[in-house]
């Protein structure tokens, strides 16, 4: 009598940016070719994958701790536990050293087309890995497994060439690479046939997209005609890369969203050159102000990181001083948090105590929360597009959620929506996070 046997089952879980989830995207289509079955139950699973950060210290904790809740909850109850991911190369085979982890396979950001050969390996005696980074793994043959919703992600290109002196992203994820505008395009197409009405471009370095004689702006003009795709975002871009043509792009059609992650991380110029981000203040500051001449209305938000190695109380007020005159949208700000195998860590000193780390951004915080008050108050009684993301709010079963164009989310108190609906919805509130609407009929 012939036996069948059954599939192993995977649960993969995964951690830290856009990227990642893209990533654990293709490790689904990968394995679901290669007979695996995923499972959103983690007890019923043969496998379990954490798909890792390591861009700080608190995503990192968060892992070792979730690695040991799972050998806690599974006594006794066999399972492989693979990491993949940044934490994966960034820590490399110390990994499989610390006894306490008991991790059975490793994997890079470049190697998931391995994992059936590395699973299979780890049923073997050894302890399987690979953490090849390659100048060339676009993984533009794998159509990812996505799972549904309005927005997918498209990563264009992978790795990032700019080593700011915080960052471990060069070293986690390897060199720079883009795939073919053809290719992204299909992809684009492929996912307007399939339902999705947002599509966002990702790369570390987005912006730095480069394919043979296209640059970014050729591949956005491109995206931008696929028939179906109503809305196009991109994340996350570098300051240094904002040509004019660029921003023409954005403004000549409809349906790129007029919203910009522009990244500061400090607004003194000498901790800026300290971290290598290759501008000033002043040119920061200029480019802001010609991004908002060639594209009115755009949105921008940003990344900030105060207490970098030496930086004073007088530089930090630099910082400060510009988050008062862009007026960001939105912002995300973090405590420098010193990396293994970075420039920083290995040549300047994590001299600022947690303390006063902790004052500068909660002082941050009070302001970004003003300015987000202020702007967001200047919305009550405008008309905004929302796309509705979903039913069900906090506060309410009945309300709706959605997102204007300028990535701001509204929640609407009254209708009945399909998700990916575009409606006009006339503002009556806000506060710093949200804004709050009834559809104009
Ligand atoms: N490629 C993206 C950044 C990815 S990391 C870009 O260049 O915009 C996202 C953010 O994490 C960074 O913008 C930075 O603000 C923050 N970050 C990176 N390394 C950090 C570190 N060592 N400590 C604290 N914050 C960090
Ligand atoms: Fe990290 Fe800088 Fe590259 Fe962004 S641009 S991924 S912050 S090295
Ligand atoms: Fe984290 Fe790697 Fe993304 S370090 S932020 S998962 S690129």
């Amino acid at each position: 009598m012939v036996r069948f046997q059954q599939k192993r089952t995977v649960f993969v879980e995964t951690y830290g940016c856009q990227m990642n989830e893209y990533d654990t995207e293709l490790v689904r289509a990968i394995l679901t070719k290669a007979d695996y079955a995923f499972t959103q139950d983690e007890a019923q699973a043969d496998i379990i994958m954490l798909n890792t950060c390591a861009i700080r210290e608190h995503a990192h904790r968060k892992v070792y701790g979730r690695v040991h809740k799972i050998l806690h909850d599974r006594a006794g109850v066999p399972v492989k536990i693979g990491i993949l991911g940044c934490m994966a190369t960034n820590l490399r085979t110390e990994l499989f050293e610390d006894r306490g982890l008991k991790i059975d396979f490793i994997a890079g950001p470049d190697s998931y087309k391995r994992l059936p050969q590395l699973i299979s390996e780890s049923y073997g005696e050894g302890k399987p890995f690979d953490l090849t980074l390659s100048e060339f793994e676009t993984y533009s043959d794998v159509y990812p497994k996505r799972e549904g919703g309005v927005n997918a992600w498209i990563a264009v290109m992978r790795g990032c060439n700019n080593f700011c002196t915080f960052c471990v992203v060069p070293y986690t994820r390897g060199r720079e690479r883009s795939r073919s505008v053809g290719n992204i395009v299909e992809e684009a197409q492929r996912l307007a046939a399939d339902g999705f009405k947002q599509i966002t471009l990702l790369g570390q370095n987005v912006n730095s997209y480069r394919h043979e004689e296209h640059d970014f702006a050729d591949l956005m003009a491109a995206v931008a005609r696929v028939k179906g795709i109503e809305r196009i975002r991109f994340t996350s871009p570098h300051p240094k890369d904002f040509p004019d043509k660029f921003l023409e792009v954005m403004a000549a059609h409809d349906n790129i969203c007029k919203q910009i992650h522009l990244p500061l991380q400090a607004g003194s110029d000498r901790i800026l050159e300290l971290m290598n981000r290759t501008y000033t203040q002043e040119e920061f500051l200029r480019l802001v102000d010609n991004i908002r001449a060639k594209v009115p209305g755009i949105a921008l938000s940003t990344d900030v990181i105060v207490g970098f190695c030496t930086e004073t109380d007088e530089e930090f007020d630099q910082t400060l001083k510009v988050m008062r005159e862009v007026e960001f949208d939105s912002a995300f700000m973090f405590k420098y948090s010193q990396r293994k195998g970075t420039i920083a860590s290995r040549k300047m000193e994590d001299d600022v105590p947690e303390a006063i780390k902790t004052e500068r951004i909660v002082a941050l915080n009070e302001l970004q929360r003003d300015i987000m008050e202020k702007l967001n108050a200047r919305h009550v009684g405008q008309t905004m597009s929302v796309m509705i993301e979903k039913k069900g709010t906090r506060k309410s079963d009945d309300n709706f959620l959605g997102r204007a164009d300028n990535n701001k989310l509204v929640t609407i108190s009254d209708g009945d929506f399909q998700a990916g609906d575009i409606i006009p919805v006339m503002i009556t509130g806000a506060s710093p996070h949200q804004l709050r609407g009834v559809p104009v009929y």
